[in-house]
């Protein structure tokens, strides 16, 4: 037809060139999740990497937001003496119980820490300065690497995932939060040296399986704050990877300043600004768990 341009194999019916996403993998669009016909016992999940600033804690937020929003029951743990998760869901910090006081016994009934936030069906237990005081309290302890699992025991028949915000270190917190884990994924930032220390991670999540809990499975890799404009964060991907292969999740989280404004806010970005691709993108990302078998 005059004026039609040869687009080649794209015009054949059935041999459509297919469209690659940012991991260099055909893209392929995940199936909402079924509704749950009953809940629990949750499948319990870290976020954890020893880097700071590599989107944990906005992946732990978004992530559990749009979860909830297919119907999963959720709780949030924060995991973090800075409290970033609890600010960041807009709970009360100072004159709550909080993570810290179940950890040293203070407090027996997790149930009596849990806030709910603005989204329905995301929960969180908080945290503040204080727990960055309980790697000291809980280091004579007996099984020290297992109080939070034993903690968390008696709330998981109320969740169908319940997510841990770590810290950024590879500490006894750290440790206890990996204890307590059926899966562990790891947020990585797309720039130059996003890979120092993922061996080291590795490494402790291999020894934590080793020795304390056999059944933890690395349930992804996240590449975070990518922005397809420079070569320098295709270069990083590029590497993740090569080094992890399917282990790095096909959803890719581009770099936006929405993410500061949702924080700022006190709103996950599924709230703040549900049709920005980000928040888009946090939907992928659950979807692609369900699909992957990560979350119910
Ligand atoms: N995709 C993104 N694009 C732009 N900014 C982002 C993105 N994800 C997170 N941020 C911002 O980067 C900063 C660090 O993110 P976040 O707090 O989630 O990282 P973290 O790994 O939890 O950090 P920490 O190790 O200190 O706990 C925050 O200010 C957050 O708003
Ligand atoms: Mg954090």
């Amino acid at each position: 037809m005059a004026g039609t341009k040869n687009t080649g194999r794209s015009e054949l019916p059935g041999l459509e060139t297919p469209k690659f996403g940012p991991t260099g993998r055909p893209l392929r669009e995940f199936a909402d999740p079924a509704p749950l016909k009953s809940h629990g016992p949750a499948r319990i999940i870290s976020l954890c990497n020893q880097k700071g600033g590599v989107g944990k804690t906005t992946t732990t937020i978004n992530l559990g937001a749009t979860l909830a929003g297919y119907g999963r029951r959720v709780l949030a743990i924060d995991f973090d003496p800075q409290g970033a998760l609890s600010a960041g869901l807009n709970v009360n910090t100072h004159d709550a119980l909080t993570i810290y006081d179940l950890l040293l016994g203070s407090a027996k009934d997790p149930s009596a820490a849990i806030q709910h936030t603005s989204v329905e069906g995301l929960d969180v237990i908080p945290a503040n300065i204080d727990l960055s005081a309980a790697e000291v309290h809980l280091v004579n302890e007996v099984a020290r690497e297992t109080i939070l699992a034993r903690v968390l025991r008696k709330v998981s028949a109320d969740y169908d995932v319940i997510l841990i915000d770590c810290q950024p270190s590879l500490g006894l917190l750290t440790i206890n939060a990996l204890t307590a884990s059926h899966g562990v994924f790891i947020p990585l930032e797309c720039e130059f040296f996003a890979l120092r220390g993922v061996a080291l991670l590795v490494e402790t999540i291999d020894k934590v399986r080793d020795r304390l809990n056999p059944a933890i499975e690395l349930d992804g890799i996240l590449a975070t704050m990518y922005d397809p404009r420079t070569l320098h964060s295709r270069e990083v991907l590029e590497r993740v990877v090569d080094a992890f292969g399917d282990a790095v999740l096909e959803t890719v989280i581009g770099r936006t300043v929405k993410f500061p404004d949702a924080s700022v806010a006190g709103r996950p970005i599924t709230q703040f600004a549900p049709e920005h691709s980000a928040a888009k993108a946090y939907k992928q990302l659950a979807r692609e768990l369900v699909a992957r078998g990560a979350v119910a």
